[in-house]
């Protein structure tokens, strides 16, 4: 089984290429679905989760082809509305294929999504927008349907705003025949990057990033290129790793407009962080602060992706940080990890207390998802001694390349199998 090996002790010096946003990718990726004809979309990281979509899109009859980073979907001559179960299960936003295909096909039916474990997981509000829609939605255990009936177009309202559920019901709609509003959206910025593309598309939406999004029904959508926005959590990620290690690394080709939470938080350690329109330096101090209360919330709150990696960082700040995780109910896998290092931790329901400043020593990790892996990287690498991570299929769902990029800053991290 292959596992990282991770020495740490290493401060960090030098510069980070950001890569394409996966939660950019994904649902541009499925969007390409409503266009009968061929669409590039450049900046496509090369993940597992975007690997396993275009798998999905080829099942469902599109041609793809792939150069580096840009990727051709030629969805021409989709063929079926089913997504395969064991592609389907394999990331949780493989349920965007139910909008998308129903916008294409007025039809769709796909297995329950899988994804990280983060706590239930339900996809209620996806299927409440569809209906909204006039959908007629059927569920069983282990598979959702969907198909046109009725109004076609109309209106939505989230009791709570998820991401996901925003994107199926931006997706939806967009193939409606009449308009629709979707009320108490979503407002992350892969949210708006999609719009963005399906606008390039010839989509006429909107309001997308703010709380209402309208959507002009009957619109026939032709092809694009488009690029996909950087990826603000992989940013984010070496950011914390820079603050927890020490050293001072850059990252380029990135929109620091869009993690300007998560640069706030970490200005409040004592790091310097300084930005250009495209590049962000982040120089950490020799003693980080603690931050009496981090709250996670739906953007532009502090991203519950964000919560494992900085925490991981504020390990080495002199003090109590105490963390509320209000997005996902179980989102502390790698609290009792952090444990093994030797780290100070308490865990209360949505609460955790971190005592930071204490010596942390290598440990046998295992990760359990992939912000997680991400974080018991960087606490390994403030560590003393040797450290052993597990679960690295995690880590290869969402960033590229990132102990190879770690090692470039200086990190001493090598993958093993045994
Ligand atoms: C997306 C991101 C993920 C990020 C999360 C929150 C992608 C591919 N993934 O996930 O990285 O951590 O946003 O920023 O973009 N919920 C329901 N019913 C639903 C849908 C969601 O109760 O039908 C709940 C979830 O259980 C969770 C909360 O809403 O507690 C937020 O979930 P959501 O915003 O939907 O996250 P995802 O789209 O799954």
């Amino acid at each position: 089984m292959a596992f990282l090996s991770i020495c740490g002790g290493t401060r960090l010096h030098g510069e980070v290429v950001n890569s394409g946003a996966k939660n950019g990718a994904l649902p541009i990726l499925s969007a390409c679905v409503l266009v009968e004809g061929t669409c590039l979309i450049h900046n496509c990281p090369d993940i597992a989760d975007v690997r396993t979509t275009l798998q999905i899109l080829s099942c469902l009859g599109c041609r793809i082809q792939r150069q580096g980073t840009s990727v051709s979907v030629d969805a021409h001559a989709i063929h079926t509305g089913k997504v395969p179960g064991d592609l389907a299960g394999q990331m949780r936003a493989s349920i965007l294929f139910l909008g998308a295909l129903y916008a294409r096909l007025g039809q769709a039916s796909i297995a329950r999504p899988g994804g990280c474990s983060l706590g239930a997981r339900p996809v209620d509000l996806h299927l409440q927008a569809l209906r909204g829609l006039g959908a007629a939605v059927e569920e069983e255990e282990a598979t959702v349907s969907c198909c046109r009936e009725g109004t076609d177009g109309g209106f939505v309202h989230f009791s709570y705003p998820s991401v996901g559920a925003t994107e199926n019901a931006v997706l939806a709609a967009v193939g409606c025949r009449h308009d629709s509003i979707l009320h108490g959206c979503a407002k992350e910025p892969e949210i708006v990057d999609l719009c963005c593309f399906l606008s390039a598309c010839g989509a006429e939406i909107t309001g997308a990033g703010s709380e209402t999004i309208y959507i002009r029904g009957g619109r026939k959508l032709h092809p694009a290129e488009y690029t996909v926005l950087p990826d603000r959590m992989e940013a984010v990620s070496y950011l914390c790793a820079a603050a927890g290690c020490g050293g001072e690394v850059t990252i380029r080709n990135t929109d620091p407009s869009l993690y300007q939470t998560e640069c706030s938080i970490l200005s409040l350690t004592g790091c310097e962080i300084s930005k250009t329109e495209d590049s962000l330096t982040l120089m950490a101090p020799e003693q980080l602060r603690p931050i009496p209360l981090l709250v996670t919330g739906p953007y532009p709150h502090l991203s519950t992706d964000a919560q494992p990696p900085l925490m991981a960082a504020l390990l080495r700040a002199d003090g109590v940080s105490r963390f509320c995780e209000t997005v996902f109910e179980s989102r502390y896998s790698h609290v009792g990890q952090l444990q093994l290092l030797g780290a100070d931790l308490a865990c209360i329901g949505r609460y955790v207390r971190l005592r930071g400043g204490i010596p942390l020593h290598g440990a046998q990790l295992q990760a359990e998802d992939l912000r997680a892996a991400a974080a018991l990287v960087i606490a390994a690498m403030t560590a003393e001694g040797e450290s052993t991570l597990y679960g690295l299929h995690h880590l290869s769902r969402g960033y590229v390349n990132f102990p190879e990029t770690l090692c470039a800053l200086g990190a001493k991290i090598e993958l093993k199998d045994q």
